[in-house]
């Protein structure tokens, strides 16, 4: 079977996570692509060999032959794209945040419930070798109990004056960039946190949105996670945890990195780096195929929500 999937939005994610990674799967094909400009989107059909480009997205989503949306927009257009998404039937990959509200999230849950169709949450991370490796080794007990465990990542997504700043296509800055995918590696390794300590602060640029926050969560009374996202901080991309024997230490270890390194214990383990966008588009393919969830659903996309709008919630 071969999947037709539609780009929805010409920017860094759909360009350098998205496009490679497709090049890369035989029985999936790029078949059209969302733009708000009619100029910009030929061109960049033209430079991707895609066949077709649309300003608008009801046009897009009424071709027969096409499978499945994967969503590269804004945050605060998520919840619209996916919805009419739903409507047509479309499968859907979302990208990280799944929106901006838990309401938001709970829409498009009715909508994605309705239709009955895939839907993939794009927390990629969850494929990524290194923080793989971490997961296996939680799994397998090769750690012991975790007591603690902390994770620092910074966005290259530092303009005051992009969307993610300014307010109007989000709610989050740093959180949206980089918040929510610690919160999900954490997630993914220890459950639902149940309560939780923030600080949000906009210390360099008065942004609206948040550009430096960092959250304890507390794992079922056994976990302390700390996290710090930042739009601000020089480039810091670790990830550490402990039990009270071992411990995992991971550097550039999120996003679409060749450079990850792993130590367990403090020796040096082995991992080879891959695009997590090819298994996360692997992963949602077989979803398809198979008709079962991928490894990142919407509850793990509304969960998220909920802890970085409870993150940002009167913290000073
Ligand atoms: N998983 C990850 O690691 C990861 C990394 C980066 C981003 N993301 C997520 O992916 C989504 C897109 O991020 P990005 O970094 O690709 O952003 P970006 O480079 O700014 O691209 C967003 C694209 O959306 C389209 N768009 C439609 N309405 C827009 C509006 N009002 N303002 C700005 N752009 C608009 C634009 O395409 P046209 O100009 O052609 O309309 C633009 O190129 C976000 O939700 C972000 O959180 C995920």
């Amino acid at each position: 079977m071969t999947l037709n999937v539609a780009l929805l939005g010409t920017g860094r994610i759909a360009e350098y996570g998205y496009i490679p990674a497709i090049n890369k799967i035989d029985d999936v094909n790029i078949i059209s692509v969302l733009s708000r400009n009619d100029l910009k989107g030929s061109e960049f059909a033209i430079k991707h060999s895609i066949p077709r480009a649309y300003v608008e997205i009801d046009d897009l989503l009424g071709e027969k032959n096409l499978d499945a949306v994967i969503v590269c927009t804004p945050d605060r257009l998520h919840e619209e794209q996916v919805i009419k998404s739903c409507r047509a039937k479309k499968h859907i990959l979302c990208e990280k945040p799944m929106s901006t509200s838990v309401k938001s999230c709970e829409n498009m849950i009715t909508e994605i419930e309705k239709a009955g169709i895939i839907f993939g949450m794009a927390h990629n991370n969850r494929f990524n070798a290194g923080l793989r490796y971490i997961k296996d080794a939680l799994d397998s007990n090769l750690i012991g109990q975790v007591y603690y465990a902390r994770a620092m990542l910074t966005t290259q997504q530092n303009d005051p004056s992009g969307w993610r700043a300014l307010g109007k296509e989000s709610k989050f800055w740093a959180m949206s960039a980089t918040g929510a995918h610690m919160i999900d590696i954490f997630r993914w390794y220890f459950g639902e946190p149940k309560k939780m300590k923030k600080i949000s602060l906009s210390p360099k640029f008065g942004s609206i949105n948040d550009e430096i926050t960092t959250l304890s969560l507390n794992f079922n009374e056994k976990v302390v996670c700390d996290i710090t996202a930042s739009a601000i901080l020089p480039p810091i991309n670790r990830i550490e945890i402990y039990s009270n024997e071992s411990s995992i230490i991971g550097e550039n270890v999120f996003g679409i990195r060749t450079d990850e390194k792993i130590y367990h214990n403090n020796e040096k383990i082995m991992i080879e780096p891959i695009s997590s966008f090819f298994g996360e588009v692997v992963d949602f393919t077989n979803a398809i195929i198979k008709n079962v969830e991928p490894r990142s659903t919407y509850k793990d996309g509304i969960e998220n929500i909920r802890i970085m709008t409870d993150a940002l919630a009167d913290s000073s």
